[in-house]
């Protein structure tokens, strides 16, 4: 729908324009979102939906690029993205424009559907992701198939799709219940824990068993146990506060740097050892692990793939499969703990088995905290925003976190309500915890069965004390959007 600004809201008072000038000027957000009450509106809403790209040499419309473009400001979207974000869509529209200092040149923040919708569904040639400017980069390596494009990116996901999908999820399914098992019986009763470190161990099981087939997680072999040692070291090392500092110091870097690199290092010592003790086993074991398929696999010229993309995709699905979704159930049970009623009927819905329900909590719970609270494609032709138009070589960053707390697509934005959710599809580009296009995450089949197992089984099995502390502080780190304080719980009883 195109909409021409200032002629609908006399026409049809309903419309999309006079809805988000009567919701913005009702707004009483206070300056931290996470901390807004359920009944505040975003002021996030309704603009002109017609986007798409335009031909190249098109008059650019005029923009106001938001707030001065120092080092300080940048640093404050770094680290406190959502309050600059959900102030300045309040107060100028729902496309936002910024420049980052040493970043590109321009940066258009998106979050309306019809706007999304036009980059998601392009050409990946003419909006490729722009995960080659991300700070995981370095870590990851420009093999991994979060950071290839193109023709090299298609194969790379061909191959690891069937991983991740159908018999393969259903095969986890096993592994995921033992290690939820096993887990929640070590949980302490009457102390505090930190939900989001539980659940590390947990989805480390998991990854492990899939990535690597250690058996429930569990190293077997020297190099398997050096493994599991130096990659529980990697992710503890990349959550301290100076791997914040780390990543933007790697952001002007193609390779890893200062801290970075020393982490990295014996990590990939650690999967060179392992690749050479899986090669010396050779078809003495019958593996269908995904290391298995990457080492069996040909490429076109009927080679084995070489090593660095071996180990450029290992570290990215040890790390993209393990943090996300440990730290959706951290955030699950932050928003329950503070919201009892909403709790009971979620401990009633597991304890009955109503799995509608607990699909319900979980979209609730990843549309109100999104743990990769952005995305970014980069646009190679200029591109038409409603209103607005930009350049060609403007980076497009998604921000989920705004399409998710927009008043027209979701009323009272900041009230956690999973009952929203019952009974109803979500329209496309309006529900994207796991982005969306050629790039929509791989493992969002496995999340959603682990995510699925984990919290009914926490729900069935442990009773957890309601919170009355305020709201967790969304913590930014990496590309993840963490509980601050890592979901912090206690339960009152474990059956
Ligand atoms: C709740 C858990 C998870 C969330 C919220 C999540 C979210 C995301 C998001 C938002 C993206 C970027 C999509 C885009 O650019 O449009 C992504 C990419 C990716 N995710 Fe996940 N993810 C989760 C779990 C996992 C798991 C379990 C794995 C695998 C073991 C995984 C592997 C990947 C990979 C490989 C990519 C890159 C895909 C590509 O660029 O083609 N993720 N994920």
């Amino acid at each position: 729908m195109s909409v021409v600004p200032g002629t609908d809201s006399v026409a049809n008072p309903d419309s999309r324009w006079a809805y988000a000038r009567r919701i913005r000027s009702t707004v009483n957000r206070p300056t931290h979102w996470h901390l807004a009450p359920a009944d505040a509106a975003s002021g996030v809403a309704g603009s002109d939906e017609h986007a798409g790209p335009i031909a190249n040499g098109a008059e650019p419309a005029s923009w106001t690029r938001l707030r001065p473009r120092t080092l300080r400001t940048s640093l404050q979207i770094v680290l406190r993205q959502g309050n600059t974000f959900f102030t300045d869509a309040a107060e100028h529209g729902d496309v936002l424009r910024y420049q980052f200092p040493g970043g590109p040149d321009s940066v258009a923040v998106l979050c309306n559907p019809a706007h999304i919708a036009s980059v998601m569904t392009a050409d990946p040639a003419i909006a490729p992701s722009a995960t080659a400017q991300s700070p995981l980069r370095p870590i990851v390596g420009p093999s991994s198939v979060l950071t290839t494009v193109g023709q090299t990116h298609r194969r790379q996901r061909a191959l690891l799709m069937p991983q991740f999908h159908g018999k393969a999820v259903a095969a986890y399914r096993e592994s995921i219940d033992r290690a939820t098992a096993t887990r929640i019986a070590s949980w302490p009763v009457g102390q505090e824990i930190r939900l989001a470190e539980l659940a590390q161990q947990l989805t480390l099981d998991v990854i492990m068993a899939a990535v690597f087939g250690m058996r429930d997680g569990l190293p077997t072999t020297e190099a398997e146990h050096t493994l599991r040692r130096l990659t529980l070291r990697l992710l503890r090392l990349s959550t301290h506060p100076v791997a914040t500092v780390a990543q933007l110091a790697n952001s002007f870097s193609e390779n890893p740097v200062g801290i970075t690199k020393l982490m990295v290092r014996p990590f990939d010592a650690a999967i060179s050892a392992l690749l050479a003790e899986r090669r010396a086993e050779g078809d003495t074991v019958d593996r269908t692990d995904i290391l298995a398929v990457l080492l069996s696999t040909r490429t076109d010229d009927d080679l084995p793939l070489p090593d660095n993309e071996i180990r450029d995709q290992l570290v990215t699905l040890v790390l993209a499969g393990h943090e996300t979704t440990a730290n959706t159930v951290a955030w699950t049970f932050e928003r329950l703990t503070r919201t009892p009623d909403v709790y009971r009927d979620a401990r009633d819905a597991a304890r009955a088995d109503d799995a509608d329900y607990i699909e319900a909590l979980l979209n609730e719970s990843m549309r109100s905290r999104p743990v990769v609270p952005i995305v970014a494609r980069e646009l190679l032709q200029p591109w038409q925003f409603g209103t607005n138009r930009v350049d060609a070589g403007t980076v497009a960053l998604i921000s989920i976190l705004l399409l998710h707390h927009r008043d027209d697509l979701y009323p009272r934005p900041f009230a956690f309500d999973p009952e929203r959710f019952l009974g109803v599809r979500p329209a496309p580009h309006t529900l994207m915890p796991f982005g969306g296009g050629n790039r929509r995450c791989l493992g969002a089949s496995l999340a959603m069965a682990e995510l699925r197992i984990v919290v009914t089984e926490i729900l069935r099995r442990v009773d957890l004390a309601p919170s009355d502390r305020p709201s967790e502080r969304p913590r930014h780190r990496n590309v993840t959007m963490i509980p601050n304080d890592g979901g912090l719980v206690r339960a009152t009883m474990i059956r």
